[in-house]
Protein backbone atom coordinates (compact mmCIF):
# COMPACT_ATOMS: atom_id res chain seq x y z
CA UNK A 1 0.00 0.00 0.00
CA UNK A 2 1.37 3.60 -1.17
CA UNK A 3 2.31 5.75 2.05
CA UNK A 4 -0.36 8.54 1.67
CA UNK A 5 0.57 11.95 0.61
CA UNK A 6 1.88 14.46 3.55
CA UNK A 7 2.02 18.21 2.76
CA UNK A 8 5.12 19.98 3.86
CA UNK A 9 5.29 21.56 7.46
CA UNK A 10 3.89 24.95 7.46
CA UNK A 11 6.17 28.07 8.19
CA UNK A 12 5.45 30.92 9.82
CA UNK A 13 7.81 33.80 12.03
CA UNK A 14 7.57 33.39 15.73
CA UNK A 15 9.94 35.91 16.34
CA UNK A 16 9.33 37.39 19.90
CA UNK A 17 7.03 34.40 20.54
CA UNK A 18 6.87 32.17 23.08
CA UNK A 19 6.09 28.12 22.31
CA UNK A 20 5.27 25.45 25.15
CA UNK A 21 5.05 22.00 24.03
CA UNK A 22 4.80 18.72 26.27
CA UNK A 23 6.10 15.48 26.13
CA UNK A 24 8.38 17.49 23.46
CA UNK A 25 11.93 14.91 24.54
CA UNK A 26 10.71 12.17 22.12
CA UNK A 27 8.27 11.26 19.15
CA UNK A 28 5.70 13.65 17.67
CA UNK A 29 6.16 16.45 20.69
CA UNK A 30 9.83 16.36 19.40
CA UNK A 31 9.95 16.69 15.91
CA UNK A 32 7.39 19.80 16.53
CA UNK A 33 9.99 21.24 18.68
CA UNK A 34 12.43 20.94 15.97
CA UNK A 35 9.96 22.50 13.62
CA UNK A 36 8.70 25.72 16.13
CA UNK A 37 12.64 26.22 16.63
CA UNK A 38 13.21 26.74 13.10
CA UNK A 39 10.82 29.47 13.39
CA UNK A 40 12.88 31.59 15.69
CA UNK A 41 10.41 31.55 18.48
CA UNK A 42 11.96 33.61 21.72
CA UNK A 43 11.42 31.03 23.87
CA UNK A 44 11.00 27.43 22.81
CA UNK A 45 9.64 25.78 26.32
CA UNK A 46 10.16 21.97 26.42
CA UNK A 47 7.77 20.75 28.73
CA UNK A 48 8.49 16.65 30.18
CA UNK A 49 8.94 14.93 32.83
CA UNK A 50 12.39 13.71 33.12
CA UNK A 51 15.29 16.13 33.19
CA UNK A 52 17.41 13.36 31.81
CA UNK A 53 15.99 12.66 28.77
CA UNK A 54 14.75 16.40 28.41
CA UNK A 55 18.37 17.45 27.97
CA UNK A 56 19.24 15.17 26.29
CA UNK A 57 16.74 15.25 23.44
CA UNK A 58 17.36 18.95 23.20
CA UNK A 59 20.78 19.08 23.68
CA UNK A 60 21.32 16.07 21.01
CA UNK A 61 19.38 18.43 18.13
CA UNK A 62 20.88 21.91 19.31
CA UNK A 63 24.23 21.54 21.07
CA UNK A 64 24.41 24.97 20.98
CA UNK A 65 21.02 25.77 22.65
CA UNK A 66 21.38 27.89 25.95
CA UNK A 67 19.18 26.20 28.40
CA UNK A 68 17.80 29.87 30.07
CA UNK A 69 15.96 28.09 32.78
CA UNK A 70 14.50 25.58 34.13
CA UNK A 71 11.06 25.59 35.73
CA UNK A 72 7.46 24.03 37.08
CA UNK A 73 4.46 25.20 36.32
CA UNK A 74 3.98 27.78 39.04
CA UNK A 75 6.97 29.70 37.75
CA UNK A 76 5.15 30.02 34.55
CA UNK A 77 2.49 32.57 36.38
CA UNK A 78 1.72 35.88 34.29
CA UNK A 79 4.22 34.86 31.59
CA UNK A 80 2.91 35.29 28.30
CA UNK A 81 2.84 32.26 25.83
CA UNK A 82 1.14 32.07 22.61
CA UNK A 83 1.13 28.33 21.75
CA UNK A 84 0.41 26.10 23.99
CA UNK A 85 0.66 22.06 22.59
CA UNK A 86 -0.93 19.64 24.37
CA UNK A 87 1.15 16.93 23.27
CA UNK A 88 1.76 14.41 26.00
CA UNK A 89 0.16 11.05 26.37
CA UNK A 90 0.18 7.21 26.90
CA UNK A 91 -1.61 4.20 26.01
CA UNK A 92 -1.36 0.86 28.26
CA UNK A 93 -4.12 -1.71 28.78
CA UNK A 94 -3.30 -2.05 32.32
CA UNK A 95 -5.42 -1.01 34.55
CA UNK A 96 -3.57 1.15 36.77
CA UNK A 97 -5.61 3.52 38.88
CA UNK A 98 -3.47 6.95 39.72
CA UNK A 99 -2.96 7.97 43.50
CA UNK A 100 -5.90 10.25 42.54
CA UNK A 101 -7.99 7.36 42.19
CA UNK A 102 -8.14 7.91 38.26
CA UNK A 103 -7.51 5.48 35.50
CA UNK A 104 -3.70 6.15 34.43
CA UNK A 105 -4.64 6.62 30.36
CA UNK A 106 -7.47 8.80 31.53
CA UNK A 107 -5.58 10.84 34.01
CA UNK A 108 -2.41 11.39 31.72
CA UNK A 109 -4.09 11.79 28.16
CA UNK A 110 -7.56 13.50 28.87
CA UNK A 111 -7.41 15.47 32.79
CA UNK A 112 -3.76 16.48 33.07
CA UNK A 113 -4.37 17.71 29.04
CA UNK A 114 -7.39 19.78 30.46
CA UNK A 115 -6.15 20.80 33.82
CA UNK A 116 -2.81 22.08 32.09
CA UNK A 117 -4.80 23.80 29.23
CA UNK A 118 -7.23 25.72 32.17
CA UNK A 119 -4.19 27.11 34.16
CA UNK A 120 -2.38 28.13 30.93
CA UNK A 121 -5.15 29.88 29.53
CA UNK A 122 -4.26 33.45 31.34
CA UNK A 123 -0.83 33.06 29.84
CA UNK A 124 -2.48 32.72 26.52
CA UNK A 125 -4.08 35.09 26.74
CA UNK A 126 -1.76 37.73 28.07
CA UNK A 127 0.76 36.74 25.18
CA UNK A 128 -2.24 37.79 22.56
CA UNK A 129 -3.25 41.02 24.49
CA UNK A 130 0.37 42.15 24.04
CA UNK A 131 1.46 40.60 20.84
CA UNK A 132 -1.85 41.70 18.95
CA UNK A 133 -2.74 38.15 17.83
CA UNK A 134 -4.20 35.23 18.28
CA UNK A 135 -2.73 32.75 21.15
CA UNK A 136 -3.53 28.61 20.00
CA UNK A 137 -4.01 26.21 22.11
CA UNK A 138 -3.18 22.48 20.45
CA UNK A 139 -4.50 19.50 21.72
CA UNK A 140 -3.47 16.50 20.42
CA UNK A 141 -6.00 14.15 20.22
CA UNK A 142 -5.96 11.16 17.21
CA UNK A 143 -7.93 9.86 14.45
CA UNK A 144 -9.17 6.39 16.68
CA UNK A 145 -11.81 8.71 18.24
CA UNK A 146 -13.89 8.18 15.18
CA UNK A 147 -14.00 4.49 16.71
CA UNK A 148 -15.31 5.36 19.87
CA UNK A 149 -18.69 6.02 22.00
CA UNK A 150 -19.80 6.00 25.36
CA UNK A 151 -22.10 3.63 26.68
CA UNK A 152 -26.06 4.92 28.41
CA UNK A 153 -23.84 3.44 31.69
CA UNK A 154 -21.15 5.66 31.37
CA UNK A 155 -22.68 8.96 29.85
CA UNK A 156 -25.41 8.44 32.50
CA UNK A 157 -23.10 8.44 36.10
CA UNK A 158 -23.39 11.70 38.12
CA UNK A 159 -19.48 11.09 38.02
CA UNK A 160 -18.45 10.45 34.66
CA UNK A 161 -14.51 10.39 35.48
CA UNK A 162 -15.01 8.32 38.36
CA UNK A 163 -17.07 5.81 36.22
CA UNK A 164 -14.78 5.63 33.57
CA UNK A 165 -12.10 4.66 35.98
CA UNK A 166 -13.88 1.84 38.49
CA UNK A 167 -12.63 -1.58 38.29
CA UNK A 168 -15.92 -2.68 37.22
CA UNK A 169 -16.36 -0.62 34.11
CA UNK A 170 -12.49 -1.34 32.79
CA UNK A 171 -12.65 -4.85 31.95
CA UNK A 172 -10.03 -6.10 29.49
CA UNK A 173 -12.09 -5.37 26.50
CA UNK A 174 -12.54 -1.71 27.69
CA UNK A 175 -8.91 -1.31 28.13
CA UNK A 176 -8.25 -2.34 24.68
CA UNK A 177 -10.03 0.97 23.82
CA UNK A 178 -9.40 2.88 26.77
CA UNK A 179 -6.74 5.51 24.58
CA UNK A 180 -9.53 5.46 21.78
CA UNK A 181 -11.95 6.90 24.84
CA UNK A 182 -9.34 9.12 25.74
CA UNK A 183 -8.55 10.92 22.79
CA UNK A 184 -12.44 10.47 22.41
CA UNK A 185 -12.48 12.95 25.52
CA UNK A 186 -9.69 15.38 24.08
CA UNK A 187 -11.92 16.19 20.91
CA UNK A 188 -14.81 17.04 23.01
CA UNK A 189 -12.92 18.93 25.65
CA UNK A 190 -11.22 21.03 22.57
CA UNK A 191 -14.99 21.54 21.06
CA UNK A 192 -16.89 22.11 24.37
CA UNK A 193 -13.75 25.03 25.86
CA UNK A 194 -14.07 26.53 22.13
CA UNK A 195 -17.85 26.62 22.92
CA UNK A 196 -17.72 28.12 26.77
CA UNK A 197 -15.10 30.75 26.21
CA UNK A 198 -16.02 34.26 25.67
CA UNK A 199 -16.03 34.57 22.09
CA UNK A 200 -14.02 37.89 22.08
CA UNK A 201 -11.56 35.95 24.17
CA UNK A 202 -8.06 35.69 21.96
CA UNK A 203 -7.46 32.29 21.90
CA UNK A 204 -8.06 29.57 19.77
CA UNK A 205 -8.13 26.01 21.04
CA UNK A 206 -7.73 23.10 17.83
CA UNK A 207 -7.99 19.44 18.29
CA UNK A 208 -5.34 17.36 15.92
CA UNK A 209 -4.87 14.41 14.69
CA UNK A 210 -1.60 13.60 13.58
CA UNK A 211 -1.68 10.57 12.21
CA UNK A 212 -0.57 7.09 12.49
CA UNK A 213 2.96 7.11 13.32
CA UNK A 214 6.36 6.01 14.40
CA UNK A 215 6.80 6.76 18.15
CA UNK A 216 7.18 5.15 21.72
CA UNK A 217 3.78 5.52 21.84
CA UNK A 218 3.26 1.87 22.04
CA UNK A 219 6.09 1.14 24.59
CA UNK A 220 3.33 -0.30 26.86
CA UNK A 221 1.15 -2.35 24.66
CA UNK A 222 1.96 -6.32 24.67
CA UNK A 223 4.93 -7.50 23.16
CA UNK A 224 2.20 -9.11 19.99
CA UNK A 225 0.50 -6.20 19.86
CA UNK A 226 3.39 -4.25 19.82
CA UNK A 227 4.81 -6.32 16.46
CA UNK A 228 1.10 -6.00 14.60
CA UNK A 229 1.44 -1.87 14.77
CA UNK A 230 5.37 -2.75 13.64
CA UNK A 231 4.07 -4.24 10.41
CA UNK A 232 1.42 -1.30 10.09
CA UNK A 233 3.87 1.31 10.27
CA UNK A 234 6.15 0.10 8.14
CA UNK A 235 3.68 0.01 5.38
CA UNK A 236 1.44 2.68 6.18
CA UNK A 237 2.41 4.80 8.90
CA UNK A 238 4.03 8.28 8.86
CA UNK A 239 7.20 9.46 10.18
CA UNK A 240 7.14 11.29 13.99
CA UNK A 241 8.04 13.98 11.70
CA UNK A 242 5.40 14.04 9.31
CA UNK A 243 2.64 13.69 12.71
CA UNK A 244 4.71 16.66 13.66
CA UNK A 245 3.44 18.79 10.68
CA UNK A 246 -0.04 18.60 11.50
CA UNK A 247 0.81 19.89 15.13
CA UNK A 248 2.31 22.65 13.38
CA UNK A 249 -0.10 23.58 11.12
CA UNK A 250 -2.72 23.16 13.68
CA UNK A 251 -0.79 25.61 15.77
CA UNK A 252 0.49 28.43 13.00
CA UNK A 253 -2.32 27.26 10.08
CA UNK A 254 -4.02 28.09 8.13
CA UNK A 255 -1.95 30.74 6.90
CA UNK A 256 1.05 30.79 8.79
CA UNK A 257 2.65 33.69 8.28
CA UNK A 258 0.13 36.23 8.02
CA UNK A 259 -1.90 34.70 11.29
CA UNK A 260 -5.34 36.89 10.13
CA UNK A 261 -8.63 36.01 10.92
CA UNK A 262 -8.52 32.70 9.29
CA UNK A 263 -7.41 31.72 12.56
CA UNK A 264 -10.80 31.37 13.51
CA UNK A 265 -11.69 28.87 11.50
CA UNK A 266 -9.61 26.18 14.19
CA UNK A 267 -11.93 27.46 17.11
CA UNK A 268 -12.95 24.20 18.60
CA UNK A 269 -12.09 22.43 15.06
CA UNK A 270 -10.42 19.46 14.66
CA UNK A 271 -7.10 19.33 12.33
CA UNK A 272 -6.07 16.12 10.23
CA UNK A 273 -3.50 15.78 6.95
CA UNK A 274 -3.48 20.24 6.88
CA UNK A 275 -6.99 20.45 6.56
CA UNK A 276 -10.26 21.45 9.04
CA UNK A 277 -11.89 17.98 8.61
CA UNK A 278 -15.23 17.03 10.82
CA UNK A 279 -14.78 14.86 13.82
CA UNK A 280 -16.55 11.41 14.20
CA UNK A 281 -20.22 11.29 13.72
CA UNK A 282 -20.55 10.41 17.37
CA UNK A 283 -18.88 13.95 18.32
CA UNK A 284 -21.30 15.56 15.73
CA UNK A 285 -24.71 14.15 16.42
CA UNK A 286 -27.16 15.51 19.26
CA UNK A 287 -25.95 12.33 21.87
CA UNK A 288 -22.11 13.63 21.22
CA UNK A 289 -23.48 17.21 21.84
CA UNK A 290 -25.40 16.16 24.85
CA UNK A 291 -21.96 14.37 26.51
CA UNK A 292 -19.81 17.02 25.45
CA UNK A 293 -21.61 19.36 27.12
CA UNK A 294 -22.15 16.79 30.68
CA UNK A 295 -17.95 15.99 30.61
CA UNK A 296 -17.97 19.95 30.85
CA UNK A 297 -20.98 20.95 33.14
CA UNK A 298 -20.95 18.00 35.20
CA UNK A 299 -18.19 18.23 37.12
CA UNK A 300 -16.58 15.32 35.24
CA UNK A 301 -14.39 17.76 33.70
CA UNK A 302 -15.36 21.50 35.45
CA UNK A 303 -18.13 23.87 35.67
CA UNK A 304 -16.65 27.34 35.16
CA UNK A 305 -17.32 30.32 33.11
CA UNK A 306 -14.40 32.67 31.64
CA UNK A 307 -14.03 36.04 32.73
CA UNK A 308 -12.13 38.08 29.80
CA UNK A 309 -8.59 37.20 31.04
CA UNK A 310 -9.46 33.81 30.45
CA UNK A 311 -9.68 33.18 33.93
CA UNK A 312 -12.21 30.54 35.48
CA UNK A 313 -15.24 33.12 37.43
CA UNK A 314 -15.55 30.35 39.91
CA UNK A 315 -12.68 27.99 41.46
CA UNK A 316 -11.85 25.00 39.00
CA UNK A 317 -13.67 21.80 40.59
CA UNK A 318 -13.35 18.25 39.47
CA UNK A 319 -15.38 15.00 39.58
CA UNK A 320 -13.46 13.91 42.67
CA UNK A 321 -15.15 14.42 45.83
CA UNK A 322 -11.55 15.47 47.60
CA UNK A 323 -10.63 16.90 44.65
CA UNK A 324 -13.69 19.38 44.77
CA UNK A 325 -12.85 19.78 48.41
CA UNK A 326 -8.75 20.74 47.55
CA UNK A 327 -9.59 24.02 45.34
CA UNK A 328 -7.75 25.60 42.89
CA UNK A 329 -4.59 25.44 44.35
CA UNK A 330 -4.19 21.73 44.56
CA UNK A 331 -4.76 21.68 40.85
CA UNK A 332 -1.78 23.76 39.98
CA UNK A 333 0.41 20.70 42.27
CA UNK A 334 -1.77 17.99 40.65
CA UNK A 335 -1.28 19.20 37.21
CA UNK A 336 2.68 20.07 37.20
CA UNK A 337 3.29 16.70 39.12
CA UNK A 338 0.95 14.45 36.69
CA UNK A 339 1.76 15.89 33.44
CA UNK A 340 4.55 19.13 33.07
CA UNK A 341 6.72 17.97 35.57
CA UNK A 342 9.49 20.16 34.19
CA UNK A 343 9.53 22.64 31.62
CA UNK A 344 13.28 23.32 29.94
CA UNK A 345 13.49 26.87 28.38
CA UNK A 346 15.38 26.79 25.12
CA UNK A 347 16.28 30.11 23.65
N1 LIG B 1 2.01 7.82 17.42
C1 LIG B 1 0.81 7.81 16.88
O1 LIG B 1 0.51 7.01 15.98
C2 LIG B 1 -0.23 8.79 17.37
C3 LIG B 1 -1.43 8.88 16.65
C4 LIG B 1 -2.40 9.77 17.07
C5 LIG B 1 -2.16 10.56 18.19
N2 LIG B 1 -0.99 10.45 18.87
C6 LIG B 1 -0.80 11.31 20.04
O2 LIG B 1 0.39 12.06 19.87
C7 LIG B 1 0.90 12.44 21.15
C8 LIG B 1 2.39 12.15 21.19
O3 LIG B 1 2.55 10.73 21.11
P1 LIG B 1 3.82 10.04 20.47
O4 LIG B 1 3.32 9.12 19.42
O5 LIG B 1 4.88 11.01 20.13
O6 LIG B 1 4.27 9.13 21.71
P2 LIG B 1 5.66 9.01 22.48
O7 LIG B 1 6.79 8.90 21.53
O8 LIG B 1 5.47 7.90 23.44
O9 LIG B 1 5.79 10.40 23.27
C9 LIG B 1 4.90 10.68 24.31
C10 LIG B 1 5.40 11.83 25.14
O10 LIG B 1 4.48 12.01 26.24
C11 LIG B 1 5.20 11.94 27.46
N3 LIG B 1 4.43 11.33 28.53
C12 LIG B 1 3.88 10.10 28.57
N4 LIG B 1 3.29 9.89 29.75
C13 LIG B 1 3.49 11.02 30.49
C14 LIG B 1 3.15 11.42 31.80
N5 LIG B 1 2.49 10.61 32.63
N6 LIG B 1 3.53 12.63 32.23
C15 LIG B 1 4.22 13.45 31.42
N7 LIG B 1 4.59 13.14 30.15
C16 LIG B 1 4.23 11.93 29.71
C17 LIG B 1 6.42 11.07 27.14
O11 LIG B 1 7.43 11.30 28.11
P3 LIG B 1 8.45 10.10 28.53
O12 LIG B 1 9.36 9.91 27.37
O13 LIG B 1 9.11 10.63 29.76
O14 LIG B 1 7.59 8.91 28.80
C18 LIG B 1 6.77 11.55 25.77
O15 LIG B 1 7.49 12.75 25.86
C19 LIG B 1 0.07 11.67 22.17
O16 LIG B 1 -0.91 12.53 22.71
C20 LIG B 1 -0.59 10.58 21.33
O17 LIG B 1 -1.81 10.16 21.89
C21 LIG B 1 -0.02 9.59 18.48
Amino acid sequence: MPKAYVPPVLHADLTGKTVLITGANTGIGFEAAKHFARMAPARLIVACRSEEKGLRAVQSKFPAARVNWMCCLFLLQGQPIDIVVANAGMASREYTLTEDGLEQNLQVNHVSTALLSALLLPNLVKAAREHHSRSRLVIVASGVHHSIRFSEAVTSSPMILDALSSAEYCTPEVMQRRYDETKLLNVFFTRALAAHLPPALPVVPTAVDPGFCFSELRRHLPQAEQALYAAHDAAAGRSAEEGARQLVWAAVGPDGARDGDAALQLRGAYVATAAVVPPSRYVLSDEGRAVQERIWVRRSCWSVGFDADGLPRRRLWWCSRRWALRGIRSFRDECRGMCVGRCYVYV
